[in-house]
């Protein structure tokens, strides 16, 4: 951005900006008593969330906190998340388009309409049940940006299965583990499709996930990119493929009952990293969860059924799960999917598309911002589009991005809702109400509706309110959207997000506080400025990736003695992986070598998206008396920040050392 702009220097100025008066006398909420009604009448104001679905049977409380922290939201009440994003709209919606997808070519386009996918999804679930599926198994499906992955999704969610849906860039390891965590039976892939315009073949990875997979999978199903199975994939006779089309040829006219779920049956499972090597599957329940993505996709987002709805997350992320596939969908709105990157074939693709759709609200995050910010405005200037809202999810933006985004994108006449929330919370937590409150760029906002965040700090102990000091983030109060338990594990789910700033002996839920992990301000306006993560969780281009994993999947690559993994702030994606190295004596392999197989580690264990940026090899690791290795001081030198303090080192000249190396020459 140029410094020499007046406007841009008259932006960075002022603090606050105004919501457009057009944007808020057409808003979905424009009633500031909203917040007050959530606050005098906490939990039952969330009643006005779950009324916003269709219900088989009506709740019978609202929140059953008499377990904490395995609270029950909406209990009693039984409803069917499928029902609720496709058939309740067919009355009125039928030949209107639930999804237009645009493939890798401008001129590959389909229009499903609300009636397409409800033949689409009906004729899935009874596929699935062809091949065993039940209530209650858990599928777990490896899709990428392909009509079939909301349709499969939607599809389990007819029949009362969960999903647990791996992102497509993810390694064959990283899926047979999931596999393993969920114990799925059945999986769901497709032959391939394109990045940057060319064909990936995608079913390798889950051959060679098969292998890996300690359970054993009665079936795949595969679906296909085109009307056929690609020229570069085969299907060997004693593998457990069953190619989607044929199951669906069998079904084509398929009508399969919404089962009634619980609201307290799991709708999916979504892996995250964590502080261990092992992710965890966040288990996500079906009333609350659809209750509160709903009411935020409305009330947040702005979603209205006549707009043309664009979010370019993938789906296979928890933006994509709750604000491209259910909440908008439950809303009866178009949403805009797109199978490739932005940059393909040019770098006004995203804008080509905006233009053509009319797309109303667009959906993004700092990282794709940065990078238009840096390839810049005139890509953007040759379309013709018109944005209402806008959002960001997924890491802070720095004020001159949200600057840019503002300017470049929505032409200053959009308003920008920045939202703060995790895999874990099903939905945004913090994040104002557009038409509500002012917009603050660098901050995520005030707390939504009903929620209670604060600060806590290092003892435990709450710190005043609105001290614009840093702190724990921590969540007071139970809301629908969050996380049931960790899948398998309620003892995990304790000890991650509880145990910290908990009395885990408590039955009171005034004494269960949930840790997000972040740090964040509280400042002087109430308004939160979300600093990032505390612990070795990362945030690399808005996806989320664990030192532990990173670290475990280098710990193992030939003649690596020991390594620590360490996040160095960078322009464009957040954050990227730093490995610090130390090498087994004796070892005849060069650096170089021993770099490529670290890299080649990372991407069979994790995935390409995971790319270690620098491999540092040193002579030791910084490392407390007791053994530990100190990442913070990595964390440090990577950065070029002071080293944090030393004294409680086994050796303080280690970190100098290291710091010597990489900034030498600076
Ligand atoms: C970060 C993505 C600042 C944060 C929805 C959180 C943010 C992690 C914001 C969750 C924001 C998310 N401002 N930081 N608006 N939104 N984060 O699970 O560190 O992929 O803990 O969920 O992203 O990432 P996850």
């Amino acid at each position: 951005m140029s410094d020499e702009s007046p406007l841009e220097s008259r932006l960075t100025e002022q603090e606050y900006f105004r919501p457009p008066t057009d944007f808020v006398g057409q808003a979905n909420v424009s009633d500031p008593d909203i917040y007050d009604r959530f606050d005098e009448n906490y939990p039952e104001a969330f009643e006005e969330y779950a009324e916003l679905l269709d219900w088989d049977e009506h709740w019978d409380e609202v929140l059953d906190d008499s377990n904490p922290p395995f609270y029950e939201w909406f209990s009693g009440g039984q409803l069917n998340a499928s029902y609720n994003c496709i058939d309740r709209h067919l009355d009125e919606r039928k030949n209107q388009a639930a999804f237009i997808w645009e493939g890798t070519d401008s001129d590959e386009r389909q229009t499903i309409t609300y009636q397409d996918l409800y033949n689409r999804v009906n004729a899935t679930a009874a596929s699935l049940r062809d091949v065993g599926v039940e209530e209650d198994d858990v599928v777990t499906c490896h899709l990428p940006m392909l009509p079939a992955l909301p349709v499969t999704m939607l599809a389990c969610a007819r029949i009362g299965a969960p999903h647990s849906e791996v992102f497509a860039g993810f390694s064959a390891q990283a899926l047979a583990d999931r596999i393993d965590d969920a114990d799925s039976d059945v999986v769901v892939t497709c032959d391939g499709y394109y990045r940057r315009g060319e064909f990936l073949n995608h079913k390798e990875k889950c051959d060679e996930a098969l292998e890996l997979a300690e359970s054993d999978v009665d079936s795949v199903v595969l679906w296909t990119r085109h009307d056929e199975l690609h020229e570069d994939v085969e299907i060997d006779g004693d593998d457990p493929y069953v190619l989607a089309d044929d199951l669906l040829a069998e079904n084509e006219r398929a009508r399969v009952d919404p089962v009634s779920r619980d609201a307290e049956d799991p709708l999916f499972l979504m892996y995250t990293s964590g502080t261990t090597g092992q992710p965890k599957g966040c288990q996500h329940r079906t009333g609350g969860y659809m209750s509160y993505v709903t009411a935020t996709s409305k009330h947040v987002l702005d979603i209205k059924p006549e707009d043309t709805y664009w979010c370019a997350a993938d789906i296979g992320w928890i933006t994509g799960h709750s604000y491209i596939v259910y909440g908008p969908l439950a809303l009866g709105t178009t949403s805009v999917m797109y199978e490739d990157t932005p940059d393909h074939p040019h770098k006004g693709r995203i804008w080509e598309i905006a233009e053509r759709y009319d797309v109303d609200i667009f959906h993004t995050s700092p990282t794709a911002v940065r990078m238009f910010m840096k390839w810049g405005a005139d890509y953007v200037d040759e379309y013709d589009f018109d944005f209402r809202h806008m959002t960001t999810v997924g890491e802070p933006i720095q004020p001159e991005a949200w600057l840019w985004y503002y300017k470049h994108i929505g032409d200053e006449d959009a308003v920008i809702v920045d939202t703060w929330w995790q895999t874990e919370t099903g939905g945004h937590l913090i994040t104002n109400l557009p038409a509500l409150k002012d917009m603050k760029p660098g901050s995520a906002g005030l707390p939504a509706p009903g929620i209670q965040p604060a600060l806590y700090d290092d003892t435990g102990e709450p710190m005043a309110p609105a001290s614009g000091k840093a702190g724990n983030l921590v969540i007071e109060k139970p809301w629908p959207g969050m996380l049931q338990t960790v899948y398998g594990n309620d003892e995990r789910f304790i000890d991650e997000y509880w145990r910290d700033f908990s009395d885990t002996d408590s039955d009171d839920p005034e004494d269960w506080v949930y840790k997000a992990g972040d740090g964040a301000v509280h400042e002087d306006d109430g308004y939160f400025r979300v600093l990032g993560r505390l612990d070795d969780v990362m945030n690399v281009a808005g996806h989320r990736l664990g030192t532990m994993e990173l670290e475990s999947a280098v710990s193992e690559v030939q003649d690596v003695a020991e390594a620590a993994v360490a996040a160095r702030d960078h322009d464009e994606k957040g954050e990227v992986p730093d490995v610090y190295v130390v090498v087994r004596e004796g070892v005849s392999a060069s650096n170089e070598e021993v770099r490529d197989r670290i890299i080649e580690a990372v991407e069979e264990e994790i995935g390409k998206f995971a790319r270690p940026d620098r491999v540092v090899f040193v002579e030791d690791l910084p490392k407390t008396r007791s053994g530990k290795i100190m990442r913070r001081l990595l964390e440090n030198i990577s950065n070029g920040d002071e080293l944090g303090n030393t004294t409680t080192l086994r050796d303080p000249s280690v970190p100098e050392e290291i710091r010597d190396q990489v900034h030498g020459d600076d």
